[in-house]
């Protein structure tokens, strides 16, 4: 029995609930003054039998014993198992030794201060001469522990044997290639090298420059358990305090993010090249909703850079509607101010900066919401005044459309750009459709439904979807209409939360962990993609009915308990309850 169930077995929702307020019993149930919005008549429910609850007011959610006290105590998942484990005398099992053997880090430890010895050597001069005139100060050197790598290929490997590691390790740490004939060898020759840190400011890995023009420029620390390219940003973790004040500037290269730095542009963080990912996201968009992207002008009209832009909002997009799960109906969180900073023609941030830095400061601050720059961009690249240049802007641009959860701004989107396309909303939405809102309003954390006998079983259809979206990244599109409440096991629902959030396995609680694992490790039967996307869609599609029936099942049990003149008091409220389903089955079925 998983930490979760214990606790879910000894727990009563009408105990719970009781701590904080003052219920009666109404039949088979209970009510009470909801505790999460003011009002005079009671609209909050309990009901033992399923141990769930639920606001028929005006914040209309409702959820389990865990969302509750999620909610009632304004903490996340973790801080309720710890909080729910001490008051049903529970033990938390303590954190396993961390996942990732601590020695790995230690091994880039020993490989930067190594690095950096063998830079401030005589056989540094020559990378040093490139460092200075690449603009970087003594400073700069010591406090990003830049530093280079021998060309022999063996003098790192050589070095952190001697000190006690073995070869495994640092091939696990991510700092060896390995030759045709199976030996190691090296990664790193003759390289400028970049520690490269992870946000909880460990040395997780290393970017190493040629000094030439050989090729490839930049080389990375094997991925590995340590080192995951797409889960770190470069500087996140010395630009975290300043993106908390000022939001963030993402740039592409290590060197822009370090002139920046030493520039004083301390909200400066480098995405290495690609566009973000999901991870990169949830880290930049649990500290701050000023997101600004310094955009090379050239590749601004190109079809990558606009693929890139897209993934960014979107994921961005996905994460604010993983919050809105979380947020009642008046605090909901709005969505990221992704910007675009388009930089001079041929000009990297790091030559920028060097030259003027309030040129830099300027760029910056003048930078475009996504969405304007796009249609300025695009509308220059394609001529407008053809039917061809239209339909191409119009496909460019929907799928981000679509992706605004917000449906007051999609709907200003759609408008602009059916004004920028000079046609109307009407026959845009003729020819290529119109987004449809993705969902009306947050409907509250969670609804679960488990009776005393459900309690302690399995959930198939909850593991299956998660199993196929977890084991398959490809699925992921798909998921854009699932949503937290959906999941009527607590611990599914936390994994779902978590993989919205793009959170790292290492971040998940125990209790949840196990679980994580538990679903990515689950054996599905073999099938091709076109069938597994088939099988989610319609796991996705039972899931949002049996919501929904749910929802009228609480409904249905509370009208039970109330006398005639007690349901005519209420009736615009149950009308409205009534709306909102058929609405939600409405937006379901276009
Ligand atoms: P850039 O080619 O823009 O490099 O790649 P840069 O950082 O401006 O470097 P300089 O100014 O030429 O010295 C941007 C980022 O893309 C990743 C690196 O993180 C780099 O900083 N990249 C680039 C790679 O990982 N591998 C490559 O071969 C090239
Ligand atoms: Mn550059």
């Amino acid at each position: 029995m998983t930490v979760v169930d214990d606790i879910k077995t000894r727990l009563d929702i009408v105990d719970l609930v009781s701590q904080y307020v003052p219920l009666q019993q109404s039949g088979a149930s209970f009510k009470g003054l909801c505790p999460f919005h003011t009002e005079k008549t009671p609209s909050f429910f309990v009901f033992p039998n399923r141990q769930t609850w639920r606001c028929f007011g005006a914040c209309a959610t409702g959820g389990d014993a865990f969302s509750f006290y999620m909610q009632k105590e304004n903490v996340d998942f973790s801080q309720a198992l710890k909080g729910l484990a001490q008051i049903t005398g529970v033990d938390l099992p303590t954190r396993r030794t961390a996942l990732k053997d601590d020695s790995l880090y230690k091994i880039n430890d020993a490989a930067a201060r190594f690095f950096s010895r063998y830079l401030a050597s005589p056989e540094g001069i020559p990378a040093r001469d490139y460092v200075k005139e690449r603009g970087l100060t003594q400073d700069t050197v010591d406090s990003f522990q830049l530093g280079l790598s021998p060309g022999d290929g063996y003098s790192l490997k050589r070095h952190l044997l001697s000190l006690g590691y073995a070869e495994g390790q640092l091939a696990l740490a991510g700092l060896l290639a390995q030759s045709s004939d199976g030996a190691y060898q090296d990664l790193f020759r003759r390289r400028l090298m970049f520690p490269i840190w992870d946000p909880q400011g460990r040395l997780a890995g290393f970017g190493g420059r040629a000094l030439d023009d050989s090729n490839p420029k930049y080389l990375n620390s094997r991925q590995g358990p340590v080192f995951d390219k797409g889960r770190i940003l470069f500087g996140f973790h010395l630009a975290q305090k300043a993106i908390k004040e000022r939001g963030v500037v993402v740039v592409e290269g290590y060197m822009d993010a370090i002139v920046a730095h030493q520039g004083g542009f301390s909200n400066v963080v480098a995405s290495m090249g690609t566009s973000l990912t999901r991870h990169q996201a949830a880290l930049l968009q649990d500290v701050t909703k000023e997101v600004v992207l310094a955009l090379d002008p050239d590749a601004a009209g190109q079809e990558a850079t606009l693929r890139s832009l897209e993934s960014s909002w979107q994921v961005m997009q996905r994460r604010v509607m993983a919050r809105s799960q979380r947020a009642t109906l008046y605090e909901r969180p709005s969505g990221p101010n992704l910007k675009i900073a388009p930089l001079p023609q041929g000009k990297d941030p790091d030559e920028i900066i060097l030259e003027n830095p309030s040129h830099w400061e300027q760029l910056t601050t003048e930078a475009v919401p996504l969405m304007e720059f796009l249609f300025k961009a695009l509308s220059a690249k394609f001529d407008l005044s053809t039917a061809q240049g239209k339909a191409q802007v119009a496909e460019m641009l929907f799928p981000l459309v679509a992706a605004t959860p917000d449906h007051f701004e999609q709907d200003r989107h759609f408008r602009n750009l059916a004004q920028l396309l000079g046609v109307s909303e009407a026959t845009l939405e003729a020819s290529i459709g119109r987004p449809r809102p993705q969902r009306t309003r947050p409907t509250g954390p969670t609804t679960v439904t488990a009776t005393p006998f459900e309690r302690l079983e399995k959930d198939p259809l909850e593991e299956y979807c998660l199993a196929l979206l977890l084991q398959n990244p490809r699925l992921e599109p798909l998921a854009s209409d699932l949503r937290p409440e959906q999941f009527q096991r607590v611990e599914n629902r936390e994994v779902f939360t978590n993989w919205l959030q793009g959170s790292t396995i290492e971040s998940l609680d125990q209790g949840i962990s196990a679980h994580f694992n538990y679903l990515t490790g689950k054996l599905l039967p073999p099938s091709d993609l076109k069938e597994k996307e088939a099988a989610l869609s319609h796991c996705i599609h039972r899931l949002e009915e049996r919501h929904l029936r749910q929802l009228k099942v609480e409904e249905g049990l509370r009208l039970s308990q109330m006398e005639p003149e007690e349901i005519n008091q209420h009736e615009k409220e149950i009308l409205k309850i009534n709306d909102d389903i058929e609405a939600l089955f409405r937006s379901r079925s276009v």
